[in-house]
C-alpha cells in the first residue's frame, strides 16, 4: 500500500486484522517504552488546511515515538504558499521533496486523491472536506473490537451529521467487513447519509434502518457512535440552528442503554454528549482517541 485515501482500500479482513494486531503490539511496546525506531531518518510532513487536534497530534506523536521526525503546518491555508495562490498540486510536489510521507487535511472532497496523483511520497488522507477520513474509521473499528471483544454480531447506531460527517462515510465501508451486523442511521432528514453510501450498504446487503428517533433505539444498540453537527459545512445558518441540538445524550438517557454497550465519538464534541456521561465506564471516546495513536503507528509502519 502506498497512499491511504479511502477505506475502500481496506475491504479485506486479513489486512484489517494485521493492522489491529500491529496497533495492539505498539500499545504494549509503548507501555514498556520499547518502541523500535522503525521510522529513523524518516520525516513526516503534516499539512493541515483545516483545524485538528487529535489527528495531527496523534500522527505526529506516532512518528516521533517511532523515531521519525516531523515538519508541520497547522494552518496551511494561512501559513503556506496557498495564501499566495499556489495550487495544492505544486505544494505537494515541493513538500514531497522534503518529507517521506505527507498527512493531508483539506476542505475539498477529492483533495487527497488529487495530491496522490502528483506526490512522490505516500499521501495519508486526514480528512478531505465532507468526503472521507479513513484513519479515523480504522481507529473507530479498532475501538469497537477492543471494547466489545468482537468484530461481528453487533448493532451500531451512527448518529448525528451523517451527510457531512467524513468519519461516518469512511466507517460505512469498513462495516461491510462485519458479519451479523445491524446499523441504525440516526439523523434529522436534512442530514441523512448521502446516496452513494446508502447504496454501498445496499450493495453489500447490510441490514440498516433509517430513523430520527435516538431515544427509541438506545436500548437496542451495542455501540452508540455520536458525531458533531458539522457547522462549518452548512451553507445555511438557519438550517444549522434548526438541527444543532436534535441528537444529544446525557446521564439520564444513558440509563436506556445496555449495560454492555459503549458510546464512541470521533471528537470534538459540542453538545451531543453531556459531560455528565464522561465518568460512566461505557463512555469510550477518550480511550478511542488514545487508540488513534497506536492505529496511526501501525499505518505509518504499513506505508513506510
Ligand atoms: C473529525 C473530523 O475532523 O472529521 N475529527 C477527528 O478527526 N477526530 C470529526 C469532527 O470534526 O467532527
Amino acid at each position: 500500500m502506498h497512499h491511504i485515501l479511502t477505506t475502500q482500500q481496506f475491504l479485506d479482513r486479513q489486512l484489517l486484522k494485521k493492522i489491529f494486531q500491529s496497533a495492539a503490539q505498539f500499545e504494549k511496546l509503548d507501555k514498556r517504552r520499547k518502541i523500535p525506531p522503525l521510522l529513523r531518518s524518516r520525516i513526516l510532513a503534516s499539512l493541515f488546511y483545516e483545524p485538528s487536534t487529535r489527528t495531527r497530534f496523534s500522527f505526529e506523536a506516532a512518528a516521533l515515538k517511532l523515531g521519525g521526525q516531523v515538519i508541520s503546518t497547522e494552518s496551511a491555508g494561512h501559513f503556506s504558499s496557498a495564501m499566495k495562490g499556489e495550487t495544492l498540486e505544486d505544494t505537494i510536489r515541493v513538500v514531497g521533496g522534503y518529507a517521506d510521507v505527507i498527512v493531508l487535511r483539506h476542505p475539498e472532497i477529492g483533495s487527497a486523491e488529487r495530491a496522490a496523483k502528483v506526490s512522490p511520497v505516500p499521501i495519508i488522507n486526514a480528512g478531505d472536506g465532507a468526503g472521507e477520513h479513513p484513519t479515523q474509521a480504522l481507529l473507530d473499528l479498532y475501538t469497537v473490537q477492543k471494547e466489545l471483544g468482537r468484530l461481528d454480531n453487533f448493532t451500531i447506531a451512527l448518529a448525528g451529521d451523517l451527510r457531512h460527517g467524513r468519519t461516518i462515510h469512511s466507517l460505512i465501508h469498513l462495516l461491510s467487513l462485519c458479519r451479523q451486523l445491524k446499523i441504525f442511521l440516526v439523523s434529522p432528514r436534512e442530514l441523512a447519509l448521502p446516496n452513494a453510501y446508502a447504496s454501498f450498504l445496499k450493495k453489500h446487503k447490510i441490514n440498516f434502518t433509517v430513523t430520527s428517533d435516538l431515544d427509541e433505539i438506545l436500548p437496542h444498540v451495542d455501540v452508540l457512535y455520536l458525531t458533531r453537527i458539522q457547522k462549518e459545512r452548512f451553507s445555511s445558518a438557519r438550517l444549522y440552528h434548526t438541527v444543532k441540538d436534535t441528537l444529544v445524550i446525557n446521564k439520564k438517557k444513558l440509563k436506556r442503554l445496555r449495560k454492555s454497550a459503549i458510546v464512541i465519538h470521533p471528537l470534538p464534541r459540542v453538545r451531543e454528549i453531556n459531560p455528565d456521561v464522561d465518568s460512566n465506564p461505557r463512555a469510550a471516546y477518550f480511550r478511542q482517541a488514545k487508540n488513534g495513536l497506536y492505529v496511526r503507528m501501525a499505518l505509518l509502519d504499513l506505508v513506510l
